[in-house]
C-alpha cells in the first residue's frame, strides 16, 4: 500500500472505529496480533507495519551540502593545491602561496580520493559515489577520462617502476585494490584486501603497495604454530564464544606490476587505519591506527582502557610495530591522515576527534627502535609514557582534521579542515599557522553539519579517548561487538549497530529499550560510555538531526542502481516473501521473513525470538533490525557470531526459527543472500 492508499485506508478505518467504540479497539489488538503473529502486542502503532514509502523520512529528503575538503595533492614544484570536495563534486584547484583558490572542476560521483602525475599534467580522482576513477586534465582542469573501478574508491596512488606505470586504488566499498595501467588507462586486476581498505602508499622504487584497511576481522590471519591471542577459539563452530577472539586488520601488500598480494600482515587489536605514509629514507611505511580492546568491558573507559590512538611501522617486508601516540592522562582520538617529510624526519597526524596535529620526531622514535629489544616493541603500543619520547608537539587545528599533505620542500602542511570547508596552512619550522584557504562559510547554520561536529568530537568522552567516530565511522559499524554492561571479559558482547539509515526504525538497541535517539545517545552513553558530563541539549538535538539524516549505505555497484533484480535476486526475493514451501506447505504467518522484516524499511520494529540466545543472554527477544543495507554490515546477529550473511541459516540456523529455511538449497540460499545485499 502506498503513503496515500494508506491514509485513505486508515481515515476508512478510523470512521468505521469511530462507528463501532470499543470495537475498534479489538480490531486493532485482533488485526495487529494476526499479522505480527505475536501473541501480545505493547505499544504498537500502525505505522510500525504501515510506513508506506521511505520518502517521508529525513535521509531521503534532500539536505544542505557543504564544501568540506577531503583529500588533498600538491603538485611537484609546490605551487599549487588541489582540494577534492565529495559533497559538492568538485575538485577545487588553489595558489600555495597566496592561499587563494584559483579554478573549480564538476567531477561528478563524490570526488574523495587524488593523486597527481609527476608532471602535475594529470589529476586522477577517485569518485566514491560513482565507482570511477576520473583523469583531470590540469591544464584545462577539465575532465578528460573515466575508468570503472570496483566499489566505493576513496585512494589511488601512482606506481612508477622500471616494469611500468600502474594505478592502483582503494575500493572501500568492495574489499579489494583496482590496479590499471595507465596507456591505456584500464583496470588489469582487482585483488582482494582487508576490509574496507582506504589508503594505500607506494614504496619508492615503485615495485610494493601497501593498503591499510579501516575495518578488522575478527579472526586474524594466522601461520601455523601461532598461539597467541584468546586461548577459547573455536572458529567455524556454532559456538558463538568465537566472538571472543581479538580483532585484527589487515595491511595488504601487492606487487604493483602484477597486482598479487605479496603480504596480508595483521595490525593486531587495531583497526580504523585511514592513511599511509612512505618513508623511503628509513624503508618505513607509516599507518595510523586506532589501538582497540572490546572485549574488555566497558566500565574501563575510566583506566583508559578501551581505546587508544597510535601508529604502525612496517619494514618493506611487511612486518610491523606498533607505537602509542597517546599520552598516559591525555587522548588524541581518531588519527586521520598522516604526511611525512622528504627527508623522513618528521611525521604529522592529524586527530580528527581531538582537532590537532601531533608532530612526531622519527629520528628518536628510530633511535628509541634500535635499543629496545624484541618484546619491548612487540607491547610498546600499551605504554603511553613511551609518546613524550618523540611527539615533539601538538598543533591544534580546526574542527576534524583529516587528509594532510606536505608541501615539497616540507616547509607547509596542509590541513583539510573537514568540518569548517577550509584548509590550514602551518608552517613547519614554526608549528604555527601561515594561512588557511576558505572553501566556504564552515556550514555553521546547518544542524546536520553542527550534529556531525559533535559526532566526531572526543571531547565528550573521559579524556577525550574517542568519539562516537571511533566506533560509528561514516555513522556505520565498525564490525565489532563491545561489552556495555558486563563486569567480566566478554560478559556482554553486542555487535555494533550501523547508524545509517536510522530513522524510522525505533526502538534502538539490540534489546529495543530506548524509544528515542535523545535517549540513546544522551544519558546512556553519558553513563555507560563518555564517563563525563553529558552532551548538552543543544548539541543533542543537532547530533540527533544529523544521525536521522544519514541514508542507508549503497551496497550495489554504481552502474547497476535502478536496474531490474537478476534472475538470482529474483529467485531470493521470492523465497523473502514466500507464504508456503514449493510443493505447497504453508509456512506459518510468523515464520515469513517479510512479517518481522516487512518493507520498506524491513523491520516491524518489535521484539522476537528467532533462537538466537547464547549462554550469557538474559532474553531470546531481540529488536528485529531493518535490513536496508545489510550487506555493509557484517558481522550478524546481537553479539555478531555470524560472520557472514549465509552462516546466519547454516551455521546458527536452529529449528527453522529464523525464518523456515529447511527446505532450501544451496542455491537457494545462494538467491536469498544474493537479494539480500540489493536492499
Ligand atoms: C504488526 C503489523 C501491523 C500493524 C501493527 C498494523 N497492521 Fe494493518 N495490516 C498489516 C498487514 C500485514 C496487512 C495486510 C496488507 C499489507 O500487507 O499491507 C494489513 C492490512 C491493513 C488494512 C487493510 C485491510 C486488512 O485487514 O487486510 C487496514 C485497513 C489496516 N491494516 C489498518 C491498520 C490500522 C488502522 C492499524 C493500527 C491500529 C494497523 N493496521 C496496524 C499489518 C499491520
Ligand atoms: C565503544 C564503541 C561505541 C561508541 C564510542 C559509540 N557507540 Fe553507538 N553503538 C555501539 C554498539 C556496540 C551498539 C549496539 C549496542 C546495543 O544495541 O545495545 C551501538 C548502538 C548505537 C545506536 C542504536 C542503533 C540501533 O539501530 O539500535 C545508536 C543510535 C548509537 N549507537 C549512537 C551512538 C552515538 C551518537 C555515539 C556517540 C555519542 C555512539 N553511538 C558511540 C558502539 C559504540
Ligand atoms: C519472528 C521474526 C523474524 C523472522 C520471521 C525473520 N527474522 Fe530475521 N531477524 C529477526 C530478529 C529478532 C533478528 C535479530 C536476532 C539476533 O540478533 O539475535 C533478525 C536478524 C536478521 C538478520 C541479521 C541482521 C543484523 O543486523 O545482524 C538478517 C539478515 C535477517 N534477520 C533476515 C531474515 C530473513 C531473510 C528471514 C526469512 C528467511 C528472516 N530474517 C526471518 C526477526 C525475524
Amino acid at each position: 500500500m502506498n503513503a496515500r492508499g494508506f491514509i485513505l485506508v486508515s481515515a476508512a478505518a478510523a470512521v468505521a472505529f469511530a462507528g463501532v467504540g470499543g470495537g475498534g479497539y479489538f480490531w486493532s489488538l485482533a488485526h495487529e496480533r494476526h499479522w505480527s503473529g505475536h501473541p501480545s502486542l505493547s505499544l504498537v502503532t500502525c505505522n510500525h507495519c504501515h510506513l508506506g514509502n521511505t520518502d517521508k523520512l529525513p535521509w531521503a529528503k534532500p539536505h544542505p551540502k557543504h564544501a568540506s575538503p577531503a583529500a588533498l595533492a600538491v603538485s611537484a614544484d609546490g605551487k599549487r593545491l588541489y582540494i577534492a570536495l565529495d559533497e559538492l563534486d568538485e575538485v577545487v584547484e588553489a595558489d600555495t602561496a597566496s592561499a587563494q583558490v584559483l579554478r573549480r572542476a564538476k567531477v561528478p560521483g563524490g570526488p574523495f580520493g587524488l593523486a597527481l602525475d609527476d608532471a602535475g599534467e594529470r589529476l586522477y580522482v577517485a569518485c566514491r559515489q560513482q565507482d570511477r576513477v576520473a583523469v583531470v586534465d590540469t591544464r584545462e582542469l577539465k575532465e578528460l577520462a573515466s575508468v570503472d573501478v570496483g566499489m566505493a574508491p576513496v585512494a589511488l596512488a601512482l606506481a612508477k617502476s622500471p616494469d611500468g606505470e600502474r594505478l592502483i586504488v582503494a575500493n572501500s566499498g568492495s574489499d579489494d585494490a583496482s590496479v590499471l595501467s595507465l596507456s591505456p588507462l584500464k583496470e588489469i586486476v582487482r585483488p582482494a584486501t582487508g576490509r574496507e581498505p582506504y589508503a594505500l602508499s607506494v614504496s619508492d622504487d615503485g615495485k610494493l603497495a601497501f593498503i591499510v584497511s579501516r575495518l578488522a576481522e575478527r579472526e586474524k590471519p594466522r601461520t601455523s604454530g601461532d598461539t597467541s591471542g584468546f586461548p577459547f577459539i573455536v572458529p567455524q563452530t556454532a559456538d558463538p564464544y568465537h566472538v571472543m577472539t581479538p580483532p585484527a586488520s589487515e595491511l595488504t601488500v601487492l606487487f604493483t606490476r602484477s597486482g598479487r598480494v605479496f603480504k596480508r600482515a595483521p595490525l593486531d587489536s587495531a583497526h580504523l587505519s585511514e592513511s599511509i605514509a612512505s618513508v623511503p629514507a628509513r624503508g618505513w611505511m607509516l599507518a595510523p591506527l586506532v589501538k582497540v580492546r572490546n572485549l574488555v568491558p566497558i566500565t574501563q573507559v575510566a583506566n583508559g582502557w578501551v581505546m587508544s590512538a597510535g601508529f604502525a611501522i612496517s619494514d618493506l617486508m611487511g612486518r610491523v610495530i606498533q607505537l602509542p601516540l597517546d599520552e598516559a592522562n591525555d587522548y588524541f582520538a581518531d588519527p586521520s591522515g598522516i604526511a611525512v617529510d622528504a627527508a623522513g624526519q618528521r611525521a604529522y597526524v592529524a586527530s580528527g576527534g581531538s582537532d590537532v596535529i601531533s608532530v612526531v620526531d622519527l629520528g628518536r622514535v628510530a633511535a628509541w627502535l634500535v635499543q629496545a629489544d624484541a618484546a619491548t616493541r612487540q607491547s610498546a603500543i600499551e605504554d603511553l609514557a613511551l609518546s613524550s619520547q618523540y611527539v615533539i608537539a601538538r598543533v591544534p587545528t580546526g574542527r576534524n582534521p583529516r587528509h594532510v599533505v606536505l608541501s615539497p620542500d616540507g616547509r607547509k602542511l596542509f590541513v583539510s579542515v573537514r568540518l569548517e570547508d577550509k584548509v590550514l596552512v602551518l608552517d613547519t619550522a614554526t608549528l604555527k599557522p601561515a594561512g588557511e584557504i576558505a572553501l566556504d562559510d564552515g556550514g555553521g547554520s546547518d544542524p546536520i553539519r553542527r550534529g556531525e561536529r559533535v559526532f566526531t568530537k572526543a571531547a565528550h568522552t573521559f579524556q577525550r579517548q574517542f568519539s562516537c567516530r571511533s566506533c560509528h565511522p561514516d555513522a556505520h559499524v565498525d564490525g565489532l561487538a563491545y561489552d556495555f554492561d558486563g563486569d567480566g571479559i566478554g560478559d556482554n558482547l553486542l555487535d555494533n549497530r550501523s547508524l545509517q539509515g536510522l530513522a524510522g526504525t525505533a526502538p534502538f538497541k539490540w534489546n529495543g529499550k530506548n524509544l528515542t535517539l535523545q535517549i540513546q545517545c544522551g544519558p546512556r552513553f553519558a553513563r555507560v560510555l563518555m564517563r563525563t558530563d553529558a552532551i548538552p541539549p543543544d548539541d543533542l538535538n543537532d547530533l540527533v538531526t544529523y544521525l536521522m539524516a544519514q541514508p542507508p549505505p549503497r551496497t550495489i555497484p554504481f552502474k547497476r542502481l535502478g536496474r531490474p533484480l537478476t534472475p538470482s535476486e529474483d529467485r531470493g526475493r521470492k523465497l523473502f516473501f514466500a507464504t508456503q514451501r514449493p510443493e505447497g506447505t504453508p509456512i506459518p504467518r510468523a515464520r515469513q521473513c517479510q512479517t518481522c522484516h516487512r518493507p520498506p524499511l524491513f523491520t516491524n520494529r518489535l521484539p522476537s525470538a528467532v533462537g538466537t540466545q547464547g549462554p550469557r543472554d538474559s532474553t531470546d527477544e531481540f529488536d528485529t533490525p531493518h535490513l536496508l543495507g545489510i550487506a555493509a554490515s557484517a558481522p550478524y546477529l546481537h553479539d555478531g557470531r555470524a560472520r557472514t550473511l549465509e552462516e546466519l541459516w547454516t551455521t546458527y540456523q536452529t529449528n527453522d526459527l529464523h525464518g523456515v529455511s529447511s527446505y532450501w538449497s544451496k542455491h537457494q540460499l545462494n538467491d536469498l543472500i544474493a537479494y539480500l545485499k540489493t536492499l
